[in-house]
């Protein structure tokens, strides 16, 4: 039984992370546990920068991007050394284990502390849902709708002057953000690692879309492609269209969460609580069939994520 619990977030930060820590906090909380809020990720474990967590500390913060508890990485961490190191801090805090909040790098370390005898949870907080364990990772909606927002200012200009902009989008090496924000702006192609793409073929379908009477294209590229000017300056001589490249960048990352990271980060944090209170860890909190569930680290980190194939063949279709 958990008495005393810390939470810290890690690796990339994505919006909806506080609505995380805030509800770990006031769960914890209510079922009389102690909570500790670990800054800057695994490296205030290991130095000591650490919060006691109250019901105020998490007070008016589940509207807001970025992380309360900031972010960090911390190579340390990596090595057996420095989970040694960790795994001493928490008995010296009188932890019983941790909800760390972050991407697969995160749980490897969540992973090895749990073998090291500290409990602990994964909660799944990045912006590029290639997290293939669930179906959701927190913040991935509120980046999309910012990067929704960003293309289709980018199209007012874009139609004005009878252009064609490519627009990268972040994602690592995903192209989940890309894919959907391709479907939800209307773009006319989408590039991205997971599906081989013709630039002939993209020239050949504006041509002819040109032809009949259409005068301005949009383009969404996944940053993992990694030469987005590369590709707009080949598809500029084949099309004879003017293409300028838009990089949307750290903008996907901020701002207010949506409902969606909202509702499903307070679910998930009160779903880690709820282990810990019974001792379990070694786990990552996901979704799947649209329900929270968790799963053992190691399984987690072994499977593989589907892509979303259809979502290219209706984009390919509807794009005329
Ligand atoms: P993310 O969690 O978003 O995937 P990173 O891959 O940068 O981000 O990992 C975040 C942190 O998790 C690292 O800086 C390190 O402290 C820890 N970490 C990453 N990989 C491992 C690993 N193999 N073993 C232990 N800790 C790790
Ligand atoms: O994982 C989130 C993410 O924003 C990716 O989309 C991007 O590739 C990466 O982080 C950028 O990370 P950094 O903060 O190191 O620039």
């Amino acid at each position: 039984m958990a008495k005393r619990i810390g939470v810290l977030t890690s690796g990339g930060d994505a919006p909806g992370m506080n609505a995380a820590v805030r509800s770990v906090t006031r769960a914890a909380l209510n079922k009389g546990m102690e909570v500790i809020g670990i800054r800057r990720g695994y490296n205030g474990l290991l130095n000591g920068d650490y919060i006691e967590m109250t019901a105020r500390t998490v007070s008016g913060i589940i509207q807001r991007g970025g992380t309360c508890l900031y972010t960090a990485r911390c190579p340390e961490f990596v090595k057996p050394e420095g989970v040694a190191l960790g795994k001493q801090k928490c008995d010296e805090l009188g932890l019983d284990g941790i909800v760390v909040i972050g991407g697969d790098g995160s749980f490897r370390g969540a992973a090895d502390l749990s073998a090291a005898g500290i409990p602990c949870i994964g909660i799944p907080g990045t912006i590029d849902n290639d997290i293939p364990c669930t179906e959701y990772t927190i913040g991935y909606d509120t980046a999309m709708n910012t990067a929704t927002e960003m293309v289709d200012k980018i199209r007012d200009t874009t139609q004005s002057h009878d252009r064609c902009s490519m627009v990268e989008v972040m994602g690592r090496n995903a192209g989940y953000i890309a894919i959907n924000v391709a479907i939800a702006v209307g773009a006319d192609a989408c590039i991205t690692v997971e599906r081989d793409y013709d630039l002939n073929h993209i020239a050949a379908k504006m041509r002819k879309a040109s032809e009949s009477g259409k005068t301005h294209f949009i383009i969404v590229v996944a940053e993992g492609v990694g030469n987005t000017e590369e590709i707009a300056k080949k598809l500029e001589v084949l099309t004879g269209i003017v293409v300028r490249v838009s990089v949307l960048g750290y903008v996907q990352r901020g701002g207010n969460p949506t409902v969606r990271d909202r509702v499903i980060a307070t679910s998930m944090g009160y779903h880690a609580v709820e282990l810990l209170e019974k001792g379990i860890g070694n786990r990552i909190v996901g979704l799947k069939d649209d329900h929270i569930y968790d799963v053992d680290i190691q399984e987690a980190l072994s499977m593989k994520k589907p892509f979303e194939d259809k979502l290219y063949d209706i984009l390919e279709d509807i794009s005329l």
